[in-house]
C-alpha cells in the first residue's frame, strides 16, 4: 500500500520479514568472522538504530556497543583537526571496530569516519551497511557486510527517514511518483 510522508509518495519496496532475514544472516556471519574476539560495535546515529538493535541480537559474541553520531560541523572544513564522530566513550585503541550504517549513498561520509578510526590505532575496522546504493559501489571504500545493494532510489523506513519521518515503519519504502 501506498503512503504519503510530507509531499512524497512511497510504494513498499523490502518487506519486514525479508529485512529480518538478512539482518540474522549477517549476525551470524560476523559471529563466525570474530569468534574469539569482542568488537565494537559502533553505530552511527540516527539513521541506524534499528538495525543495529535487531543486528546486534543476532550476534552470539561477546561484545560491545557505542552509538556515535557525525559532529555537525559548521563552516568550512579549513580549521584542520576536525572530530567527525561524537559520542565515542569507549577506547578504540586495538579494538576490532564494525561500524554500523543504514545506508551508503556516495559513501563519502563513511569513508571520513573510517580514515578517523583507523588513525586512533584501532586493530581492525568494517563496514556493516543495511543498504549500498549505486554510486557507493564505485566508492573505495567498502562494506563487509551488506544487507541490500540498490539502485540510485531514495527509500525510507526501519530507521531510515524523509526530513526526520519515517523512521519508525517496520518495513522499508521507496520513493514513487505522487
Ligand atoms: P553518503 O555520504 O552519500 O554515503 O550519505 C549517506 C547518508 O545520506 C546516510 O547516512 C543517510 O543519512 C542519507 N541518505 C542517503 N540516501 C538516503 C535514502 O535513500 N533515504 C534516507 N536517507 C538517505
Amino acid at each position: 500500500m501506498k503512503i504519503t510522508v510530507k509531499d512524497l509518495s512511497f510504494a513498499p519496496f523490502i518487506p519486514e520479514s525479508a529485512i529480518l532475514e538478512r539482518v540474522a544472516q549477517i549476525g551470524q556471519q560476523i559471529s563466525a568472522d570474530y569468534a574469539g574476539r569482542v568488537p565494537l560495535f559502533l553505530p552511527i546515529l540516527n539513521g541506524s538504530f534499528v538495525f543495529a538493535a535487531d543486528l546486534l541480537r543476532e550476534v552470539s559474541l561477546e561484545c560491545r556497543v557505542s552509538f556515535v553520531k557525525h559532529a555537525s560541523y559548521q563552516g568550512t572544513t579549513s580549521t584542520g583537526q576536525l572530530k567527525t564522530l561524537i559520542g565515542l566513550n569507549e577506547s578504540i585503541f586495538n579494538q576490532d571496530i564494525i561500524v554500523v550504517e543504514d545506508i551508503m549513498d556516495t559513501g563519502l561520509t563513511l569513508s571520513k569516519v573510517i580514515e578517523e578510526l583507523r588513525s586512533l590505532g584501532t586493530r581492525s575496522v568494517e563496514i556493516a551497511t543495511l543498504i549500498r546504493k549505486a554510486p557507493a559501489r564505485e566508492h573505495a571504500v567498502k562494506p563487509k557486510y551488506i544487507g541490500f545493494d540498490i539502485d540510485n532510489e531514495f527509500v525510507l523506513g526501519y530507521g531510515l527517514d524523509y526530513e526526520g519521518l519515517g523512521r519508525n515503519l517496520s518495513a522499508i519504502y521507496q520513493q514513487v511518483p505522487v
